[in-house]
């Protein structure tokens, strides 16, 4: 047992030649996730700054308002930064044009076929990070030639896979089967959270809920507020007919209940939903009507603070619980 406990802390003392480091070009393996109305350039410089990657959410930017993001990012950093590809979005050609034209060096692309643009976007440089919910769709990303993918569990805010495979139980039966690196997500807001990812196998984790709660994030103040006050048991992974996605339940969450109370259809759902709504709640801090993303890990997150000083807090929690291995805490007969 010791022996074991030794040799794993010596490995994650060596992370300076740590896989996602090396293929990012970054400091820390600490990704900032890229997320609809919440992230725009200025946490993703932020975090960039501060040694982490930060991501441009573009599902919910028009072209030009990626544009926009996109050359004040390149101006508030000088480090690598990513942009992230839905791949639903309906612009999605103008925003791969973008993407192109100005050199951005990194892509997350989610939601959609990681087959269609992976080797149009390789092919010009950029390297190419899937986001995934399975076994299935990680070994389809593999074969499709991603450099990397993110696996994300039932935690996660946000969009999430259909089968609420939890990120404990993903990142093993994930790290068994594919070669290339892998990112972990869902449910990871601390340094400790980020090791217990790495001890099963990740190389490095994607953070989204925590970094809501910054002062770069875009997210309207009333969101950030409810974020900081959500208690565990706070959010719901609904709506599992259109897209399934984890939301804070609010009156508008309470609807969709009421709505599957009484056998809705899926086009009574969509009605339901109607458009804007997660614009409304995260952008506009409708906190009665909008739709409110968040993980369930928010029930962790009780500060809004600078990006900057969460990436710090993080990494210094994560070197300090790897000392911690170190001490008898863990070991036993
Ligand atoms: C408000 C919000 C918006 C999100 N938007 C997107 C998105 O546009 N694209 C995407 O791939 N994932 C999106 N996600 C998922 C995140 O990228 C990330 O994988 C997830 O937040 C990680 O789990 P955590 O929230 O427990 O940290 C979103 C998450 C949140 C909380």
């Amino acid at each position: 047992m010791e022996f074991i406990i030794r040799n794993f802390v010596i490995t994650f003392r060596c992370m300076n030649h740590n896989k996602i480091t090396e293929l990012l070009g970054i400091r820390y393996p600490l990704i900032q996730a890229g997320m609809i109305w919440c992230s725009g350039y200025k946490l993703a410089s932020a975090v960039c700054n501060a040694g982490g990657l930060g991501i441009i959410g573009s599902g919910s930017m028009y072209p030009e308002v990626l544009e926009e993001h996109v050359l004040k990012c390149q101006k508030a950093t000088n480090k690598p930064f990513a942009v992230n590809l839905p791949m639903i979005y309906p612009d999605l050609e103008k925003h791969v044009e973008l993407i192109l034209k100005y050199k951005v060096p990194i892509v997350f692309t989610s939601a959609g076929n990681p087959k269609t643009w992976t080797s149009i976007l390789k092919s010009e440089g950029i390297k190419v990070v899937h986001v995934v919910s399975s076994l299935k769709f990680a070994l389809k990303a593999q074969d499709a030639g991603v450099d990397a993918v993110v696996a994300e569990g039932f935690e996660a805010g946000g969009h999430n896979g259909i089968d609420e495979t939890t990120t404990l139980t993903l990142i093993p039966i994930i790290k068994k089967e594919i070669q290339i690196p892998l990112i972990a997500a869902g449910g990871i807001a601390t340094g400790r959270g980020m090791l217990a990812a790495m001890v099963l196998g990740a190389d490095g984790v994607q953070v989204g809920s925590r970094f809501v709660a910054s002062e770069e994030s875009s997210a309207h103040q009333n969101f950030k507020n409810t974020v900081i006050n959500t208690e565990d048991g706070g959010t719901h992974l609904t709506l599992k007919e259109l897209t399934p996605v984890r939301l804070i339940k609010n009156d508008f969450y309470k609807k969709v209940q009421e709505a599957y109370s009484k056998d809705a259809s899926v086009d009574e759902l969509k009605i339901l939903l109607g458009r804007g709504r997660a614009k409304k709640g995260m952008f506009e801090g409708d906190l009665v009507e909008g739709e409110l993303e968040i993980g369930q890990i928010a029930a962790l997150i009780r500060e809004i603070k600078p990006a900057g000083k969460i990436v710090e807090e993080i990494m210094s929690e994560y070197h300090q619980a790897i000392k911690s291995l170190e001490m008898n805490q863990y070991k036993f007969e």
